[in-house]
């Protein structure tokens, strides 16, 4: 059928090589808490004015293959009025939308969450497609804790992933499936390993159950990493083995990608453990293994544009820059010294 010769063309471009996904749907509160940390108002046009910043980077589809999108944003236009979409599309990057409505408390699970959205999920799905979204993005989040993670909060939110990406496969859109082991706590690099392993398991057995064609989806996943708290930071040739270890014992290989989120982690660490899994990985792991970074792409940029439209071109040249080096890291190419060559 064509229409799923065009959800695997989708995914499998999404991780095409030295290419990955700039995520860029942070909710008007996240984007609100950005926009605090460089003193600006967060407002409609204001955030308007940033991502067409962001969208309208030179050559951006050099290394980004694709964006994800916010419900607002996928609406919005440039100031000459093209859509962004449209200028996405230009570009050579695909558009994504993310549709969950976020990470609530857990009747009965205290300390967990499990993420909403499927109510009318087929309908926003449609609206969406029309709108020119070919993926989408749905993120649960799973906290560390004494005797957490439980298995009722993995398994709920497996299940509300699997129904996403299901619904998703129907409307034709790339399910992208998020299940985010979170850095809060300070736990060691085990605990990570045990409960990412075991959120995946619980994952790929749902995804099995809803009868979602794994060739066309995408597993977007924390790396392996001790908890911001923990005394002992490993390095990144631990995490990079360990993080291989997880996906290996846990992704079924059908699935053509896992892209990272950067969770909190700086720019240069998302990069250099990416590159060191790719070059661990060289030929021999069944997926493709890129990015795809919120902060990790956007805080320099952000950082330099301040607010100020002065700033758009070092902003702009800022996104730039992390991008080539993720891209880079893609193909274990990517190496500290060519930081020097940032904006
Ligand atoms: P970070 O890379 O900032 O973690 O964001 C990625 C993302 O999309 C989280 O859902």
């Amino acid at each position: 059928m064509n229409s799923t010769n065009a959800l695997y063309d989708t995914a499998r471009a999404l991780v095409a090589p030295g290419k990955g996904i700039l995520a860029a749907d942070e909710s008007t509160g996240t984007i609100g808490k950005r926009f605090d940390s460089i003193g600006v108002t967060s407002t409609e046009d204001s955030r308007r004015s940033y991502r067409q910043l962001l969208f309208t980077t030179p050559a951006l589809g050099e290394h980004i293959s694709g964006t994800i999108l916010f419900d607002e944003t996928i609406r919005q236009s440039t100031d000459d009025g093209r859509s962004f979409v449209e200028v996405l599309q230009g570009a050579g990057v695909i558009p994504g939308i993310k549709v969950d409505t976020g990470a609530k408390p857990l009747a009965a699970f205290p300390g967990e969450t499990v993420t909403e959205g499927l109510d009318g999920l087929r309908d926003r799905l449609s609206e969406y497609v029309a709108l020119g979204a070919r993926f989408a993005k749905w993120r649960a989040t799973i906290t560390i804790g004494e005797d957490l993670p439980t298995d009722g909060a993995i398994a709920a939110n497996a299940h509300a992933m699997a129904r996403y990406a299901a619904l998703c496969q129907e409307a034709d859109v790339v399910p992208i499936v998020e299940p985010e082991v979170l850095m809060d706590g300070d736990h060691d690099i085990e605990a990570c390993e045990a409960a990412t392993g075991h959120t995946l398991a619980a994952l790929y057995r749902s995804l099995a159950e809803a009868r979602v064609d794994l060739a066309g989806s995408l597993l977007k996943v924390n790396m392996v990493v001790p908890g911001k708290g923990c005394p002992t930071q490993d390095d990144d040739v631990a995490i990079a083995e360990a993080t291989i270890r997880c996906l290996t014992s846990n992704v079924p290989e059908q699935v053509p990608g896992v892209v990272f989120l950067s969770g909190g982690m700086s720019d240069e660490h998302a990069t250099s453990r990416l590159n060191e899994m790719n070059r661990i990985g060289a030929g021999g792991l069944p997926w493709a293994l890129s990015f795809s970074y919120g902060r990790a792409l956007q805080g320099p940029s952000l950082a330099a544009w301040g607010g100020d439209e002065a700033n758009v071109g070092a902003a702009q040249a800022a996104l730039a820059h992390r991008a080539r080096m993720n891209g880079l890291a893609c193909g274990g190419a990517y190496r500290p010294e060519l930081e020097s060559s940032a904006a």
